[in-house]
């Protein structure tokens, strides 16, 4: 079998909140040195997580196109590589936690995060569109967002749609998710970036919030081939083989998709 080789990488931030510039300048810098055909950057990596209120996030956020997403295009021309980046974006007074897709051919699409998470719900409107697939580069890519890991239905989607590798901008509170995240990719045979920030934000009374770090790629055997610190800064790659996801037989009997028996789920 022959591989198809991609190289994947993680920017784990710590943004001050609410200064958009110099967390943007400061993910630049941490990427300066190395080279990937995809970046996966934090959950809303240019504001910070935890807006008091509605309006607040409002007024931090930005449309897509906007300046944020030209950044990350420039930012992508110059590094030749995909990114995939959260961002706060306002459409039309909505504001939604979503990502930005773009490459050095220009912006390519756009996600909103679909299962909110706790006081999330009191910020952003949640996204009404499907998780997208996205043909970046060598890879089929798909994009959730942080919480979208607890519903298992969102890689599931991802994975029957065509993607090898899932890019997974987060902002993580609970213990969970980068063990979780290797279930995800043994049971669907997907490669997952999730790229988490460090740091405590209180913003909100009686609300600390420790964000977990970690970030992390997996591979489809359940492999964690890279895992941040809980507490640092850090940007990584990984040359990772696509082939290895687009094999869906776990022995030579049985086979993760066509063993499926979608006749028997009762989905509600
Ligand atoms: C989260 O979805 N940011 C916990």
């Amino acid at each position: 079998m022959t591989r198809m080789s991609y190289r994947v990488g993680f920017i784990q931030n710590r943004p001050d909140f609410g200064d958009v510039e110099s967390n943007r300048a400061r993910v630049a810098a941490m990427l300066e040195e190395l080279e990937a055909d995809l970046f996966v950057l934090p959950e809303l990596f240019t504001t910070g997580y935890q807006f008091r209120t509605a309006d607040e996030a409002r007024q931090m956020a930005e449309p897509i196109p906007g300046t944020t997403a030209e950044f990350l295009t420039a930012l992508a021309k110059r590094k030749n590589a995909f990114i995939v980046a959260g961002l706060a974006e306002l459409e039309g007074g909505t504001v939604y936690n979503s990502s930005v897709i773009t490459g050095p051919g220009g912006l390519i699409g756009r996600y909103r995060k679909i299962h909110l998470f706790d006081t999330e719900k009191n910020i952003f409107q949640p996204g009404g569109e499907p998780p997208p697939v996205f043909q970046l580069g060598a890879a089929r890519v798909g994009v959730m967002i942080c919480f979208d890991w607890r519903f298992p239905e969102t890689a599931r989607s991802l994975a029957l749609n065509g993607a090898e590798v899932i890019a997974h901008p987060s902002n993580l509170v609970l213990p969970h998710c980068p063990q979780s995240m290797i279930t995800r990719c043994l049971e669907n045979r997907v490669f997952a970036v999730t790229a988490d920030r460090v740091g405590t934000e209180n913003r909100v009374e009686d609300e600390t919030l420790h964000f977990i770090g970690q970030s992390q790629v997996v591979d489809p055997d359940g492999n964690v081939l890279v895992r941040a610190s809980e507490t640092d800064e850090e940007a990584r790659v990984v040359e990772i083989d696509l082939e290895k996801a687009r094999r869906k037989s776990i022995n030579p009997v049985n086979d993760l998709f066509t063993d499926r028996r979608p006749d028997l789920y009762s989905t509600g």
